[in-house]
Order: structure tokens, then sequence, then C-alpha cells
């Protein structure tokens, strides 16, 4: 998952591809690269390893001049963080220059037969050999009387037959200033159409602020651009259908304003996301939800006996509690599959089954290959997804967008809870079409909208959160707890927490406690409890106390009101009273702000952790 883009205009390049680079960093940020192209029929490289900013130092002193050039920000698949394996990569001859998002399965036997005929390799990389394989076939058609553009083409075309892998790239060559090809098979790549320049990029945050007109290419796309020109065709030949839509977001959506991060900003936009995500979709006369993008009849809806929820990290979480909820609201059977282990379990499936994936980037590969399995079953595969125009969205038979606007933070905030309560939605159009009365929907209809102004209470606890936080600084561990519907709400905040502190966490179902996990408690290992007043809320104080009798330190996130907890926790934070289906939307606040503060203290880089990047494009 790496972030590219290219440029071709009047402008000079240099500016223009860094500031790209610094919108697509989240995409992976442990080296970058720019080639830049002029007249002069030369090209110019500056690669360093490390964050961005070195690449900045090292063409503040001496920037490439051009009009045309190309750019990447790693995420280190082969070979690890250097500066010789950072992207740009060029061919034998120095004159073509390629950035690659993907991995090349076979690049070994690649490397192997194009070192026999004498090419020499400055990288371990899998990128480098597909800008010596394009370099050798443009070379190789030296004598055709085809232009030097059309070879060019003619070129990456062949080079990407040998392949096997996935690729969003886009590459130059020093004969042809002002021209450059992009194709993509697996990795996400976008046109940007300006005014007298075009663009080419990982995703539309590094071009919104140049045009807002996009081109999402689909796999198997390849493209050629000059600054006023462009055409579209299948990466084997003809053309293919393509439509120009309207980015969804403002260059301001995609910065972090007067927040420190975006970890936190994103954290604070969810009264506004989750209204986002309702809004236009509640029905008071029939006391439902309304999901027109389904793309399914009533009947069809009514004959679903089955759900399966696929996706990742995050997504996996709010697929369990959408587990939950749609099964308490619907009675529905809802069962969730990890993406990566879906796609090769072979379920078995019949067809009132209906399966939706569930991914913010709406790029992630292995809910990507879950969704086309599922699809290559004969299944109707419907997407919950963020990213407008994403691969997934555009593949899927259907589905419904959260309208969250862009997420930039590494760690997924506003993301969980508008994927919660998308599902929350869905589990309301099921249920009413079963067994949920009007009055049960009326009553949901009305805990949903309150849901905003619930999450704005929680927000303004932060302090008191960050002091919390403060108190716990020096653990090497945290346990999350939580039951039911709070279960999976456990589960995200210990990712939360892992993945920006470093420190070890893990989510349990409380009662597992005594099956082995509270070997763990000691005095130094803090046990974060989510014990709202609902229906376990007795069972959970049980698995509560059982950590105090070992001298656990215990946060308890609990019911407004409930002062119960001051006796027993070491630290009580207080969430809003809500239907307890719709809790882990409330619950998961406090766990977001407490490894978000936990993290700051700890000097850790929240928005970009180390190793992870935003949107796992590789497997
Ligand atoms: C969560 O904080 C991580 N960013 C990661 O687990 C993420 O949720 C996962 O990679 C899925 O991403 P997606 O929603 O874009 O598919």
């Amino acid at each position: 998952m790496c972030g590219i883009i290219g440029y071709v205009g009047k402008e000079s390049a240099a500016p223009i591809l860094l500031e790209g680079l610094r919108k697509l960093e989240y995409r992976g940020y442990d080296s970058s690269g720019i080639a830049v192209m002029n007249g002069s029929n030369t090209i110019h490289t500056r690669k360093k390893k490390g964050r961005l900013q070195n690449l900045r130092d090292l063409v503040g002193e001496n920037p490439p001049e051009g009009e045309c050039g190309i750019s990447h920000t790693r995420w280190a698949t082969h070979g690890e963080p250097t500066d010789e394996n950072a992207h740009p990569h060029l061919d034998q001859s120095g004159k073509l220059a390629i950035v690659h998002n993907g991995v090349i399965e076979n690049y070994q036997p690649l490397r192997k037969a194009l070192e026999a005929e004498g090419h020499v390799f400055h990288s371990q990389t899998d990128s480098e050999v597909l800008a010596h394989l394009v370099g050798k076939k443009y070379e190789a058609s030296a004598e055709s009387d085809a232009t030097p553009q059309m070879r060019l083409v003619a070129a990456v075309r062949d080079a990407l037959k040998l392949i096997s892998g996935t690729y969003g790239i886009v590459t130059m060559h020093a004969d042809i200033p002002g021209f450059l090809v992009g194709a993509r098979l697996g990795s996400p790549l976008v046109v940007g159409l300006g005014k007298g320049e075009n663009f080419l990029a990982s995703d539309v945050s590094a071009i919104v602020s140049h045009t807002s007109d996009a081109i999402y290419l689909s796999d198997r796309d390849l493209v050629y651009m000059t600054d006023s020109d462009f055409k579209i065709e299948h990466v084997e030949g003809g053309s293919v259908e393509f439509e120009v839509s309207r980015v969804d977001f403002t260059p301001e959506q995609a910065e972090k304003g007067e927040y420190p991060h975006y970890m936190l900003k994103e954290i604070f936009e969810q009264p506004t996301t989750i209204a986002n995500v309702f809004r236009g979709r509640l029905s008071d006369d029939e006391a439902s939800a309304k999901l027109g993008g389904l793309n399914l009849t009533p009947q069809e809806l009514r004959d679903v006996d089955r759900i399966v929820l696929v996706g990742c990290g995050t997504a996996s979480h709010a697929a369990m509690a959408g587990e939950y909820i749609i099964e308490h609201l619907s009675r529905i059977p809802t069962e969730v599959e990890i993406a990566s282990e879906f796609r090769y379990r072979n379920l078995p499936m019949d067809k009132n089954t209906l399966i939706f994936v569930i991914s913010q980037s709406g790029e992630t590969i292995d809910t990507l290959a879950a969704m086309r399995e599922g699809q290559r079953k004969g299944h109707r595969v419907l997407s919950i997804v963020n990213s407008v125009g994403s691969t997934i969205a555009r593949e899927s038979d259907g589905g419904s967008y959260l309208y969250s606007g862009p997420e930039i933070g590494v760690a997924a905030t506003k993301s969980f809870t508008s994927q919660v309560m998308m599902m929350s939605l869905l589990g309301l159009l099921l249920g009413r079409m079963r067994n949920l009365s009007m009055r049960e929907g009326q009553r949901m209809l009305a805990e949903i909208r309150d849901l905003p102004a619930k999450v704005e209470m929680i927000l303004q606890q932060t302090e008191k959160i960050r002091a919390i936080a403060l108190k716990y600084i020096d653990a090497q561990g945290m346990l999350f707890l939580g039951r039911q519907f709070n279960f999976p709400t456990a589960m995200e905040g210990a990712l939360k927490m892992k993945e920006i502190s470093y420190i070890f966490a893990s989510g349990h179902a409380s009662a597992e406690l005594k099956h082995g996990v509270i070997a763990l408690i000691t005095e130094d290992l803090p046990s974060v409890f989510i014990i709202p007043k609902d229906s376990v809320y007795d069972k959970n104080v049980s698995s509560l106390e059982e950590v105090k009798a070992r001298k656990g330190p215990v946060i308890a996130i609990t019911t407004e009101g409930n002062t119960d907890m001051e006796d027993i926790a070491n630290d009580v934070i207080y969430i809003p009273e809500v239907d307890e289906c719709l809790s882990p939307i409330l619950s998961v606040i406090p766990l977001q702000l407490l490894s978000y503060h936990f993290a700051v203290a700890r000097e850790c880089d929240v928005d970009k952790p180390r190793n992870l990047a935003k949107s796992v494009t590789v497997e």
C-alpha cells in the first residue's frame, strides 16, 4: 500500500509532486522519491529513506526542473526501506522511470533472466524489475515506425503480460517529455483532469486541491496522457468505458485544520459523520430505514435467511458489532468472516445468503478478493464503503456509502462508528420487514437521532480521559473486556491501543477471563471494562470483581448515573444512556480518546504508526 502520483502540465512538477506525496503519506511512509523530466531528454531522480521531510530536505537543496514527473511514498514489501529501494526506479538505460504500488510475485525469475542479459539492478525491489522490463520492450521497438508514445504504451502492455501480481503504476521516458502512461490491477489509480494539466494518483486526496474531476480506473485499465489530452484503453488493447466523477470532498476536509493530528480531528468529527450515515435514510412513516443502494426488491430482502459480514481489522470489528445488532433487530442469522479467511475457506452458503463487505478505503485487497470470491459463487455482494468511487464500491452489486469524508489517520475511528451505524440501519430495515413492531421502530429512530448529541457529550470528557491515560502511561500492556454488543467494542479498543502506542493489548469477552486470560492480571496490567448498565451488567460486574480481587487496576466505561462503579473501579468514564444495541457507537469513543492520549503521551506518531499504512492493498 504505497502512494503514487504523476503530473504533466505547465507548472514546475516537483512542488506539485511533493505536495501530493504529503497527502498520500498515510498510505506508506518508510521512504519516498520523485523523478522529473524536462525538455532536455533527461530524467532527474531524488530518493530518500525515512519520512517525506527527508525527501523535501534533499530536493530543497537542488530542485529538479521540469513540468512532467512521477513520485512515490513507500510501504516496503520487498527490500527494506533504503534510498536505493525507494521509488521511482529506472530501467537499464536510465531513461525510463516508473513508480509502482503492488507486488510482482514472479519478480525473481524475471530478474534472473534480465541479469543474464546484462541488466544491472540497484535495489532489492520487485518494482525495479518492472522498470527494466518496460525499458527493454521500449528499446526493442526502436526500429518500428510507431511513434515514441505508442512504443512506450506497447512496451507497458508487453511488460505487464509477463508479470503476475498486482500493480498500480505510472511511467515516463526521457525520449517523450510531457507524456505519462499508467495502468492498474489490484491497486487503485485515479485520473485527475485539470485545465492544461493532468494527474494520476493512488487516490483523489493527492489531487483534490488541483481538480475535482476524476476518473477512477478499473482493473486492467491503461491510460496515457499529456497536459491537454488523455486516452483510456484496456491493458490488452481495445476501448473501455469510463465516467468522470466529481470528488465528494473539499481540500480542507483532507487537512487536519486546527487539530494536532488527523486522528483527533476524525474522532471529533463523529457527531457529524454518524449523522451523515442516517441523514435521508430514516423513514418516520414506516418507522424504518431506507437503503436505496442495496439494489434488492422488498421480496428479495424478505427472502434473505442468512447474512455474512466480511472485513479486515476495524471493519471486521464493526462487522462483529453488526452481527449482534442485525440478529437482535431482525432475527436473521448473521456471521462475521475475516476477509483473508473467507476468500480461501469455501464457506457453504445457499442462494438466500446475503454477503456484505465492509471497508473504509474500498481498496483492501483481502476484502476485494473476498467480494470477488462471493460473486464467483453467484452471490450478490453488497458493500459498505466510505471512499466514493473505490474499487470495492464500483465492483460490488450495490451497497451504501458512509459519507464520512476522507479518513486520513491510519487508525480507523469515524469509519468504525459509521460502519456500526450503517449496520444498525440495515438491522432496522430488515427487522421492520419481519418481527420489529412500528412502535419499536419508532423508538429506534428516536434513539438513532439522539446519537450525535450523545457522542458530543462524551467528547467533552477528552481532558478527563487524557488524565486517565497519563495515569497508566507506564503500562506495558492493557486488556479490553466487554460482553454482547460490547465484546466487539473491546476488540476495537485493543486494536486502537496496540496500533498507535505499540503496547500489547488484547480484547476479550469478559467471561473469557476465567478461561486463561486472568493469568495475566497483575497490579501493572490495567483492564478496561466496557460495562454499561445493560442486560449483562451484573455478569460484567462479576468479571470486573475477579480482576479487582487480584489487584488488577480497572478503568470502567459505564452509563451516566451508575455510581456503583466509583466504589469498584480505579477510574470511571461515563457515557449517556442508550439502547444497548447502539451502545458500541458510544462506548468506543472513550477508547479512541484513551488510546490517542496514551500514544501522544508516549510520543508515538499517532497518524502514521510504524509498520502500518492506511490502505492494505498488498496481500
Ligand atoms: C484499523 O485502525 C486499521 N487502520 C486497519 O485494521 C483497517 O481497519 C483495515 O486495514 C481495514 O481497512 P479498510 O476498512 O479500509 O478495508
